[in-house]
C-alpha cells in the first residue's frame, strides 16, 4: 500500500485497541462516579481563541498548532487542547453558577514525534467552572489520581505548585525577570529569547535546570490570599489520601493557569514524556476570552501515554466464539439472542467448515467456545477446563454464573 498515515498519527486496532477500549471505558466511569456529565466541543475552532487562551508566546500556539484557512477565508486550528473550547461553549450555554464537564477526544500538536508524543494525540479531561474554594481543586485532583491508578499506571506521582494569580504573579515575574537577566552568560538561547516575553517559561527548560536551582520561587511571593488557598488545597488533597510532592518549578505549558497547578507523572515513563497528564486553575481565562469572571479548575490526560505505560492487554476482545455446524445463517440467529441476553459474542457468517471456525476461535483467543449443533440440541460450550452441554435459553446464565 502507498498510502502511510500522516507522520505522527496512528492506525489502531485489536489487539492493541483494546487496551484503549478498557482505559476510555474506565474514565467514563470514574467522570461519571465525580458527577462530571459529557461536553463536547468541535475539534475545530477559530485559531483566535487558542492564541488568547492559551498564550501567543506558548510552544503551543507559536509552533505547534495545525492552523489553515477554510474555504471561507476563516482561519481555523485543529484543537491543540481543550480547556479553551470548553470554557467558550460554557460561556456561550448561558449557564450561570457551578458547572461540571467531562471530555474524551482526539487532538493535535505538530512536534516532533516520538513514543509517547504523537501529532494526533487522545486526551480525557474534565473541567469545573463557576467554582473558586480550594475543595473543587482537591475534588479534581482526587478524580485524575484515582483514575490513573486504577487504570494501572505504575511508579504514578502526583506534583502539585500554585503560579499566583493577577494579584501576586506579576511582582514575581519581575523579580525572575530580574535574576534571569543576570544569568544571560549561562543560559540556552531559547531561555534568552523567552526573558523578556514570559519568563516563567524560563523555568520550564530542562537544558537550564542548573542555573535555574537558585531561582526566586513563586511559593515564596505568593499573596495572603494565593498562600491560603494553596495551603488548604494541599491540606484536603492530604486529607483525601492522596500522596503528592510539591514541585515549584512546576510551570506548565499554557498560559492561562492561575493559582494550583499540578501534573501526573509516570515515573516508568521515558523522562521527556513521563507527563501521564497535567492541569490546574485558570480563574482569569474567562474574561480574557470576553466571557464574566467565571472561576474554573480542571486537567486533561494523554490516553496514548497511559496506554504506553500500562502496556498492552493481551485480553481478547471477545469472550466467546460460536462454532455452527449447521451453516451461518443458523449461527446469525444463535448469536442475536445470545447478544440480546448480554453475552459477548461472535461468529463465522462465510460458512467456512467447522474446523477453521475452531481455528478462528483459537486464533482470538476466546475463553469460550460455543458449538451449535442444531435446532432442540443443547450448546457444547468448551473451555480450558473441559466441556458441558447448556440448553441455548440458560447460556447466559452459564456466563453471569462464572464471573
Ligand atoms: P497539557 O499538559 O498540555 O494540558 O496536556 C495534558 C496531557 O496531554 C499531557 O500531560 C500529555 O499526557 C498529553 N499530551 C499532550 N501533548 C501530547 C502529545 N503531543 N502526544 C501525546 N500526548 C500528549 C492541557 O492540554 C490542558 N488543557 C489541561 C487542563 C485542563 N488544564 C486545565 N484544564
Amino acid at each position: 500500500m502507498t498510502f502511510q498515515p500522516p507522520k505522527g498519527t496512528d492506525d489502531l486496532m485489536a489487539p492493541q485497541s483494546q487496551a484503549w477500549r478498557e482505559v476510555l471505558s474506565l474514565w467514563d466511569e470514574w467522570s461519571g462516579r465525580y458527577g462530571f456529565p459529557l461536553v463536547m466541543t468541535p475539534v475545530l475552532e477559530s485559531t483566535e481563541l487558542f492564541r488568547r487562551a492559551v498564550g501567543d508566546t506558548t510552544e503551543v500556539v507559536t509552533k505547534q498548532m495545525y492552523t489553515f484557512e477554510d474555504r471561507g477565508g476563516r482561519s481555523v486550528t485543529l484543537r491543540p487542547e481543550g480547556t479553551a473550547g470548553v470554557v467558550r461553549a460554557y460561556l456561550n450555554s448561558g449557564h450561570q453558577g457551578a458547572w461540571k464537564g467531562a471530555y474524551s477526544g482526539p487532538f493535535f500538536r505538530y512536534e516532533r514525534p516520538q513514543g509517547g508524543r504523537r501529532r494526533q494525540f487522545w486526551q480525557v479531561g474534565v473541567e469545573y467552572l463557576d467554582v473558586e474554594g480550594p475543595a473543587a481543586d482537591a475534588e479534581v485532583v482526587e478524580l485524575g489520581y484515582r483514575y490513573l491508578e486504577s487504570a494501572g499506571v505504575p511508579n504514578l506521582e502526583l506534583l502539585i505548585n500554585s503560579l499566583g494569580d493577577s494579584e501576586c504573579r506579576p511582582g514575581y515575574v519581575a523579580v525572575l525577570r530580574e535574576y534571569l537577566r543576570g544569568k544571560e552568560a549561562k543560559l540556552g538561547e531559547d531561555s534568552i529569547g523567552l526573558i523578556d516575553v514570559n519568563p516563567l517559561r524560563v523555568l520550564d527548560s530542562k537544558a537550564d535546570q542548573p542555573v535555574l536551582v537558585d531561582a526566586p520561587r513563586m511559593v515564596d511571593n505568593l499573596c495572603d490570599a494565593c498562600s491560603r488557598h494553596f495551603e488548604a488545597v494541599k491540606t484536603l488533597v492530604e486529607g483525601l489520601g492522596v500522596p503528592f510532592t510539591e514541585d515549584h518549578g512546576l510551570v506548565r505549558g499554557l498560559d492561562y493557569y492561575t493559582r494550583t497547578t499540578f501534573e501526573y507523572v509516570g515515573r516508568q515513563l521515558d523522562t521527556a514524556q513521563n507527563a501521564v497528564g497535567g492541569g490546574g486553575r485558570y480563574d482569569g481565562l474567562a474574561e480574557t476570552l470576553g466571557g464574566r469572571p467565571t472561576p474554573g479548575v480542571g486537567f486533561a490526560l494523554g490516553i496514548d501515554r497511559i496506554v504506553l505505560s500500562v502496556g498492552e492487554l493481551d485480553r481478547p476482545y471477545l469472550e466467546a466464539y460460536l462454532v455452527s455446524e449447521t451453516g451461518p445463517e443458523d449461527a446469525l440467529q444463535v448469536a442475536s439472542r445470545l447478544r440480546r441476553d448480554g453475552v459477548n459474542v461472535d461468529f463465522d457468517s462465510e460458512g467456512r467448515s467447522v474446523k477453521a471456525q475452531f481455528r478462528a476461535a483459537r486464533r482470538i483467543d476466546v475463553a469460550v467456545t460455543l458449538v451449535w449443533k442444531g435446532e432442540g440440541e443443547p450448546i457444547d460450550v468448551q473451555t480450558k477446563g473441559g466441556r458441558q452441554d447448556v440448553p441455548l435459553e440458560e447460556v447466559s446464565d452459564w456466563f453471569k454464573e462464572r464471573t
